[in-house]
């Protein structure tokens, strides 16, 4: 395992990056564009770990897939040119890849074996067993299927009405792809919508879906067809520079070309509510998603309470969230966060061991986090447990002290940002 000391001199941040491609948006379209007949071109695909175990599965079942660089050319037949994998699938690390694969499987006439690293044979995969059950499919596991590995004998599903009892895009997304490959109208009704990428995408590709508020219905048997994908820039990869921008003094960041669904751009509503000095600016459209640029400046940043529906639009960011909340004037709330819980980590324990390692004071509630503003961070010795977004937070976490932070297990920042040092080593040099 690697580790690295961490000890900037120069702590400002100014100028213009890109951050790499959006990870959800990257994985669906190499899992939209396999099941699509014909081609599908990807540009500024992420080549992130997560993604390429994405490739890699379909890969497996005989798609023809190309990748060079950040641009990925998929080549498929379609549903009915897929094949059996003569081997289990690894997973890696990569949730999304479990439970939207999952629902692909359920429905093809197959037998799969799927497996992952520890961090994600310890995550709750019942979630999406359950419903894919209901809908006909065979899985099992370790504990019933509620773990990995899992093995699935795919065939005829049936049609669901289906209301998640969790708050997550990749349970909607797995059950709407089961859904699309079922003979009738399945749907999906959230109490709180989240992230929308596979009902875009999914039209995007031709598929039959409609979308009314936190409801959605897709008529299965439809026939997808290959479609040029351009990807954002991932805005959650985005939020660890926005908040070093805010937190070190003199900074002036500009992140170009990043998505701006609303979905997810919870973390631009948290800075506001903190008064941190933002800007969205040359708002577009790439390919049915919305794009912009996004400029913060070093600021003073007031504590907040963060709860109720935006907290799936910040699910990710929580941790980047939770450093600038040590930084705020007064004490922070952050409530309703349960789903922290099942991440890479138990995100609430890590963030919370990691901070108060480095100075915080930071108590871990049931659902969320209390967080003392006005805190002196220091230096000392970390781990990112494996977790690429605990890997970024204390990345940016030091540069708040003069003293070394190392950071062991380092390299696990590739799952989602592989070029993350380098860019922030291009902000700091400026
Ligand atoms: C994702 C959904 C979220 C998010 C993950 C990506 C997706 O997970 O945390 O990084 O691409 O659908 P949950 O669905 O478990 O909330």
């Amino acid at each position: 395992m690697s580790q690295k000391v961490l000890a900037f001199e120069q702590k400002t941040l100014t100028g213009h990056i890109t951050v790499p491609g959006d990870k959800s948006i990257s994985h669906r379209a190499v899992m939209f564009g396999s099941l699509a007949e014909g081609k599908t071109k990807i540009t500024n695909f992420l080549a992130g770990e997560d993604c390429l175990s994405t490739i890699a599965a379909f890969q497996a079942m005989g798609v023809s897939i190309k990748r060079e660089d950040n641009t990925v050319l998929v080549e498929s037949e379609g549903v009915n040119g897929l094949k059996e994998p003569d081997q289990p699938i690894n997973l890696g690390n990569s949730g999304t890849t479990a439970r939207l694969l999952m629902g692909i499987l359920a429905g093809l006439p197959f037998h799969f074996t799927l497996y992952g690293d520890d961090s994600l044979s310890k995550r709750p995969m019942d979630r999406i067993a359950h419903p894919l059950r209901e809908m006909g499919a065979k899985i099992d596991g370790r504990e019933h299927g509620r773990l990995l590995p899992i093995a699935i004998r795919g065939g005829q599903l049936l049609p669901i009405d289906f209301k998640p009892n969790v708050k997550s895009a990749q349970v909607k997304s797995g059950v709407l792809l089961a859904g699309l490959l079922t003979d009738g109208v399945t749907t999906v009704e959230e109490v709180t919508k989240t992230r929308d990428h596979t009902e875009n995408m999914l039209k995007a590709f031709g598929a039959n879906i409609n979308v009314e508020g936190a409801k959605v219905k897709i008529t299965g048997n439809k026939n997808l067809t290959g479609c040029d994908i351009e990807v954002p820039g991932d805005i959650s990869s985005a939020a660890f520079f926005l908040v070093a921008a805010a937190i070190t003094e003199g900074s002036h960041v500009t992140i170009e070309n990043v998505g701006l669904n609303p979905t997810r751009t919870g973390i631009i509503d948290v800075l506001n509510m903190m008064d941190v000095s933002i800007d969205v600016m040359k708002k577009r459209t790439i390919g049915g998603e919305p794009i912009g640029d996004i400029t913060v400046r070093a600021s003073k940043p007031k504590a907040t309470v963060i709860e109720g529906d935006i907290i799936p639009r910040i699910i990710d960011e929580i941790p980047i969230i939770a450093l600038l909340a040590t930084q705020a004037t007064g004490q922070t709330l952050i409530k309703d966060a349960e789903e922290l819980r099942f991440k890479e980590t138990d995100r609430i324990e890590s963030v919370v061991h990691t901070l108060s390692k480095l100075g915080a004071t930071i108590t871990g509630t049931k659902d969320g986090m209390i967080i003392e503003g006005n805190t002196k961070l220091h230096g000392g010795v970390t781990n990112s447990f494996g977790d690429h977004r605990i890997g970024m937070m204390i990345a940016v976490a030091s540069l708040l002290t003069d003293e070394k932070v190392e950071l062991h297990d380092d390299e696990c920042i590739a799952i989602s940002y592989p070029t993350f040092f380098e860019d922030l080593h291009s902000l700091l040099s400026n």
